[in-house]
């Protein structure tokens, strides 16, 4: 066999097995080789296996110098595209005020929707190339962008729009999200909004290929359940992917319209009860935890224990946006959720991986494997569990994506 390039010299490659099937069961199986070397052609994995067995020829060879090898991360949830801040409300919740409060009074993720519509696609790009940078410098090699700052189908689009020039501008693979996040600030808006969002808004992201899939926020204070269904309906009818933000505060019957419906994922779960895990676990739905909001808005954690013993899978994501996770780790994120949510580091490490992919809809990421993109991360340890055992500092030292090394890497 002939490579472009070989890696050698690392004291243990981590990957998960097999293309990511939707029960978690299969899903967590890791496998770890010891003394590994990697062999890269045209940026995809070409070989993997003990340097030992290497038989190859290869044009360049790189030593990582005994450290241990990880698959690229996969933020299967973030919001990495907004404007403003929310630093006044993160400073009225710290005096007491709360995340639904300040929503309800039309604040919080109104209030980032109104600073959003103020800012041009280039003010939004300049503000956003630095989030995503800082993503991959964590180890992220496919990231999730929701639009959602919008309360005007124009408004969505531009988002998009930004997320298409964000993409051109990183080496990661980004894969955009359409999210329908508040209705608009006057309540009679909701039914018009409504149906512009399934007759005009969807076809045409659909037409223009801006999103491969469509959230909705099922919550007291955002969409209604047969609202949603509406738009989720519409989002199959135009061929593209459905998920929610649901069971964050309140059980609407966010969750079972998901599963019902066949979801991809639902997202964040804190308010998850016993009988919807077990309904979870019965189903093709990924689980996607947030660690990042537990912490920063203090809620309950999001069952993530509770749904791998009942047979669920659990994907990870930062959720970076500036009101519930201004977490722009995706690492830091798996270290999160073996803290708060009772993972182990290799569910983690699965969950951060092969399930984000899956809740993507993805079955040609997360994994190091022939025939895959070579996205794979040098950490700074030899042992690879550092990568959820360390916080505070960055326990990747490089992020390779397609086989090249990304300048982002940031030591
Ligand atoms: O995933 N809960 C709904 N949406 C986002 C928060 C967005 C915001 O607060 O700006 C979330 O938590
Ligand atoms: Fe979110």
């Amino acid at each position: 066999m002939n490579a472009d390039l070989l890696v050698t010299g690392i004291a243990q490659l981590v990957t998960a097995e097999g293309p990511g099937p939707k029960r978690g069961a299969e899903m967590r199986r890791l496998k770890i080789v010891e003394r590994a070397a990697v062999a890269i052609a045209r940026g995809l994995i070409a070989w993997v296996g003990e340097e030992r067995d290497w038989k190859g020829t290869a044009a360049e060879v790189i030593d990582v110098g005994g450290r241990a090898v990880a698959p690229g991360l996969v933020d299967p949830h973030t919001h990495a595209v907004w404007a403003g801040d929310r630093l006044a409300d993160f400073e009225a919740r710290t005096s007491g005020a709360s995340y639904e409060a300040i929503l309800a009074a039309g604040g919080g993720i109104r209030s980032t929707i109104r600073a959003t519509a103020g800012a041009s696609e280039e003010e939004l790009i300049a503000v956003a190339v630095p989030r995503i940078r800082a993503l991959v410098c964590s180890g992220a090699t496919v990231i999730e962008v929701k639009s959602g700052y919008g309360f005007s189908s124009d408004a969505e689009m531009k988002m998009l729009r930004v997320v298409r020039s964000l993409a051109a501008n990183t080496p990661a693979r980004l894969v955009p999200t359409l999210l329908i996040h508040v209705p608009p600030a006057e309540t009679g808006d909701r039914a018009p909004y409504l149906s512009d969002v399934c007759q005009t808004l969807i076809p045409a992201v659909a037409r223009e290929e801006l999103a491969q899939a469509v959230d909705v926020f099922v919550e007291k204070e955002a969409w209604r359940v047969a609202e949603a269904e509406a738009m989720l309906q519409a989002a199959r009818q135009h061929g593209l992917g459905i998920k929610l933000h649901t069971e964050q505060f309140h059980r609407v019957g966010g969750l079972e319209m998901g599963l019902r419906m066949g979801a991809l994922s639902v997202d964040h779960l804190e308010a998850c009860s016993s009988e919807q895990i077990t309904s979870v676990a019965a189903a093709s739905t990924i689980a996607t935890i947030l660690p990042g909001v537990s912490l920063h808005l203090g809620l309950p954690s999001a069952p993530g224990r509770a749904l791998i013993d009942a047979g669920a899978a659990v994907a990870i994501g930062t959720d970076l946006n500036p009101g519930s996770s201004p977490l722009f780790s995706t690492s830091m994120a798996l270290a999160l959720a073996v803290r708060l949510n009772g993972l182990t580091a290799q569910e983690a490490l699965v969950a951060g991986t092969v399930n984000a992919a899956c809740a993507l809809g993805l079955r040609d990421a997360g994994r190091i494997e022939p025939g895959l993109r070579a996205d794979f991360l040098v950490l700074q340890s030899s042992d690879w569990r550092d990568l959820v055992y360390t916080f505070g500092t960055n326990s990747v030292r490089e992020v390779w994506i397609a086989g090249q090394r990304a300048e982002e890497a940031c030591l």
